[in-house]
């Protein structure tokens, strides 16, 4: 029997990776303009693999919406389905890869590897950081130790549930809190540090690429001094209908330290509450998470706040 011969799909998404300095002012860049197959020019491929190529978005991952990450969703479910795919890379701007990796983990829970990768300098600078961060994330997915969705940046493997941007401007960028990271890619090879428990997709996944949108949720930030009336406004259905805004359905509360509120926050959060929109809660802080309990008056999530507005958005879609 012939073997069948292993596939790597890079799906293209945006992002610094692709993006370039040329034609912006000095010291600035536009993100998203380098289409994929030339963001793969020179970059090492793992032995006994084949790449695909295909450019699933050009955008600046600041404004990712329903509308890509259901393209994104499509086209990961169709080919991690075929027999000679190893695995997907997916090159998505930092600042929104933790929610986009979040909801591919949470909504496909892959076997095989998805590695969402990116970079700090666009595709043109002098000493861009996009080119290592691809050849790193092809070595990952093309690595028999490698399952599930996964971020690679900087030499590190971080998981869909930890990763998180902390620098706005450093090559390293991201972390992955006292969960640690998962491993490291150093000279082209992997290493892994830790393993992760295996996880199962929500079920939702249909009901997502359906969706003409998701139900809104806001995150509201407590600190001190805080008003009330902002989490008021924002709830008020009139509001919403003046600015032709769907209802919010859902308040993900970022709350000081271990998940406290300050009392108007708390207040306002109990009248949202009384009159049907969940309320949940997230710690402002990077790093910890909140530990929930049975008695929570607001149940605590253990994620931070925007994957914890994503992982309520998800639950108001399916019940
Ligand atoms: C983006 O997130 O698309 C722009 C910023 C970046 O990739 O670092």
């Amino acid at each position: 029997m012939q073997a069948i011969r292993q596939k790597i799909v890079v799906l293209g998404t945006g992002g610094t990776i692709a993006g370039l300095a040329r034609g912006a002012e000095p010291g600035r860049y536009h993100a998203a303009r380098k289409p994929v197959d030339e963001l793969l020019a020179g970059v090492a491929v793992p032995a006994g693999m084949t790449l695909q190529l295909e450019q699933v978005a050009q955008i600046d991952s600041k404004d990712m919406d329903l509308a890509v990450w259901q393209a994104l969703l499509q086209a990961c479910q169709s080919h991690l389905d075929q027999a000679e795919v190893r695995g997907l890379v997916i090159t998505h701007g930092t600042d929104t890869l933790e929610e986009t990796a979040w909801l591919l983990q949470a909504l496909l829970a892959p076997r095989k590897p998805v590695v969402l990768t990116c970079a700090m300098r666009p595709a043109d600078a002098p000493d861009a950081d996009g080119p290592r961060n691809l050849a790193d994330a092809l070595a990952v997915a093309a690595d028999s130790g490698a399952t599930g969705v996964l971020a690679v940046c900087a030499g590190r493997i971080l998981g869909a549930r930890e990763v998180q941007k902390l620098h706005s401007s450093r090559l390293d960028a991201f972390g992955s809190g006292e969960a640690g990271d998962i491993g490291r890619v150093q000279a082209g090879g992997v290493q892994w540090l830790r393993d992760r428990p295996p996880s199962q997709p929500l079920g939702v996944l249909d009901a997502v690429l359906a969706a003409p949108a998701l139900p809104r949720v806001e995150v509201v930030l407590s600190h001190a001094s805080a008003c009330g009336a902002t989490v008021d406004a924002l709830v008020d259905p009139e509001t919403a209908a003046r600015h032709s805004a769907a209802p919010v359905r859902g308040l993900v509360l970022a709350g000081t330290g271990g998940g406290t509120l300050h009392r108007e926050i708390e207040a306002a959060a109990r009248r949202a509450q009384a009159a049907g929109v969940r309320v949940v809660r997230s710690t402002r802080c990077a790093d910890g998470w909140l530990q929930p309990r049975a008695d929570d008056e607001f149940p605590a999530l253990p994620l931070n706040p925007v994957k914890a507005r994503l992982a309520l958005m998800l639950d108001l879609l399916a019940h």
